[in-house]
């Protein structure tokens, strides 16, 4: 079965994290719209000419270059995959879009998974996170280092590196954009029936297991 999910939550909910072990388990595709920014950003595009400033500063860059990002990558993918939409839609306009592109490609959304996170931890956890500098593994100070010190687990790389965005400044700004334009998005999707929460406090094996518990059959 081809699955369309939706991981929602603040910065820092773990919404990578989750969607890194779904892809694992699963072969299904992340499709991250930061990660996608951040590739534009750093190949110099002009996306990423434009985006760099208003990423920087922790606001939202324009809804129609991430919805644009979208439907591109999934014509790319083509139908038969199952994918993970990480950071997508952070709007209600983003949301009317991604109903669009997905009926105009014959996908249904099937899960808005809600990660519930306390605010008082998101700012311990994105200002301790930092990756590999080759395979962007993800990692933090604290509550999950590599398990040789210096080196990456995954492709044995010793250079790390942390965001730009990732300081408390503009973690406060990026969770005030979150509630004032994401969370308003919720309803339209709990209305038809297709949220589901999860505790997003719990270890990252724990809120794995929630998801998987949800997802079911459908995923395998
Ligand atoms: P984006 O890259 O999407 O960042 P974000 O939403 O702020 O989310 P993060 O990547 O910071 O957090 P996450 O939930 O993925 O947490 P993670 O798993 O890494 O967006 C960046 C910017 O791009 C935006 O500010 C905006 O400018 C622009 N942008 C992107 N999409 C856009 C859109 N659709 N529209 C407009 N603009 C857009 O986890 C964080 C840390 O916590 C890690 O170190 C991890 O190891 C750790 N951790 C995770 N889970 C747990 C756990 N359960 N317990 C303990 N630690 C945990």
């Amino acid at each position: 079965m081809t699955l369309n999910i939706i991981l929602l939550g603040p910065p820092g909910a773990g919404k990578g994290t989750q969607a890194s072990r779904l892809v694992e388990e699963h072969g299904m595709v992340q499709l991250s719209t930061g990660d996608m920014l951040r590739a534009a950003v750093k190949a110099g595009t002009p996306i990423g000419l434009q985006a760099k400033a208003v990423m920087d500063a922790g606001e939202l860059v324009s809804d129609e270059i991430v919805s644009g990002l979208i439907g591109e990558r999934l014509d790319e993918l083509g139908n038969e995959t199952s994918v993970i939409f990480d950071g997508y839609p952070r709007t209600a306009a983003q949301a009317e879009a991604l109903d669009g592109i997905l009926s105009a490609r014959g996908r249904k959304l099937d899960h808005v998974i809600e990660l519930v996170v306390d605010e008082d931890a998101l700012v311990d956890r994105i200002t301790g996170r930092f990756s590999c500098a080759n395979c962007g593994e993800g990692y933090h100070d604290r509550y999950k280092l590599p398990k040789v010190e210096g080196t990456c687990d995954v492709c044995g790389n010793h250079d790390f590196k942390r965001r730009p965005d990732d300081n408390e400044e503009t973690v406060r700004t990026r969770m005030a954009e979150y509630r004032a334009k994401t969370e308003p998005i919720l309803p339209i999707y709990e209305a038809r029936g297709i949220v589901s929460k999860v505790d997003g406090m719990a270890a990252i094996d724990a809120v794995n297991d929630a998801i998987e518990a949800i997802l079911g059959s459908d995923a395998s």
